[in-house]
């Protein structure tokens, strides 16, 4: 049997040029199918507040909610590692307050947490190292600040932005981040950032060269289709499925047609 994903594998995997493949997950029946699918990594990612909360960014989304979701899919799987995002204003706050919200992920399962942004977070990705709690840097565009961006867009668009980019994947890799995910960036840059540390990328909307790739799962089984970014494919068209689906049932009650004598009790 496979033994669990650790983050030492990951980091094996960019000496080794095997690609890492990476899905957010947000609740235990669909963290089950993640798993048969044989993912490496599973994000309970903040994006939940947009894809499960139908909220239009993921700035409101909570830890007590966050912790909810985790405990549901590390209770299912067995094999992928599994990160938790860790939400907005739950590591902006005192250094011990972010320490203590990543060990909180910890305590109900996850084997590390994720936290967005470059200079302003290098003393928590270092604090919460020291204390044993692995750390994913995200970098390029990072949704939390989608007020600060302007909106969501490409980053790291000039040679000088490139170069900052470049400056603060070497700074989180510094301070202890295991791995940094890049978010729509472009793929050149994308590719320099990967040259230029020894931590594995992940990216989303960042190009091939990564070293590895992470899509939000309601994105890429085609559930959730109010917006979708350019750098998203759909690998199934389940919402069209469902919707297919219901419209069966609603007709067949109506019909008189549901329950059959297969589905009767005698
Ligand atoms: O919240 C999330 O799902 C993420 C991924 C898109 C990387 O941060």
């Amino acid at each position: 049997m496979k033994s669990r994903t650790t983050i030492i594998d990951l980091q094996k995997r960019k000496r080794q040029a095997k690609k890492i493949v990476m899905v957010t997950a947000y609740d235990a029946t669909f963290a089950r199918i993640v798993e048969e699918a044989g993912i490496d990594v599973m994000l309970v990612g903040d994006s939940l507040g947009v894809v499960v909360q139908g909220k239009d960014d993921t700035l409101s989304v909570t830890m007590e909610e966050m912790l909810y979701h985790v405990r549901m899919v590390t209770s299912a799987v067995r094999k992928s590692l599994v990160i938790a995002d860790m939400p907005f204003l739950s590591y902006q706050g005192t250094i011990e307050d972010a320490v203590y919200n990543a060990g909180r992920f910890l305590q109900v399962g996850a084997a590390a947490v994720k936290l967005e942004g470059s200079h302003v977070v290098l003393d928590r990705i270092g604090a919460m190292t020291e204390f044993g709690i692995p750390v994913m840097a995200h970098l390029g565009m990072t949704p939390q600040s989608v007020h600060q961006l302007g909106g969501y867009r490409v980053q790291a668009k000039s040679r000088s932005d490139v170069d900052r980019l470049i400056e603060d994947a070497k700074a989180v890799e510094a301070a202890g981040a295991f791995a940094v995910v890049l978010e729509a960036v472009g793929a050149d840059a994308a590719k320099e950032v990967t040259e230029a540390v020894s931590i594995p990328t992940i990216g989303i909307g960042a190009g091939v060269a990564c070293d590895g790739q992470v899509l939000v799962l309601y994105d890429l089984l085609g559930l959730f289709d109010a917006f979708v970014p350019k750098f998203v494919k759909q690998y199934a068209h389940l919402k069209t499925d469902a919707v297919k689906a219901l419209r069966e049932f609603k007709q067949e009650v109506e019909g008189e047609t549901f329950p059959s004598s297969r589905e009767t009790y005698d």
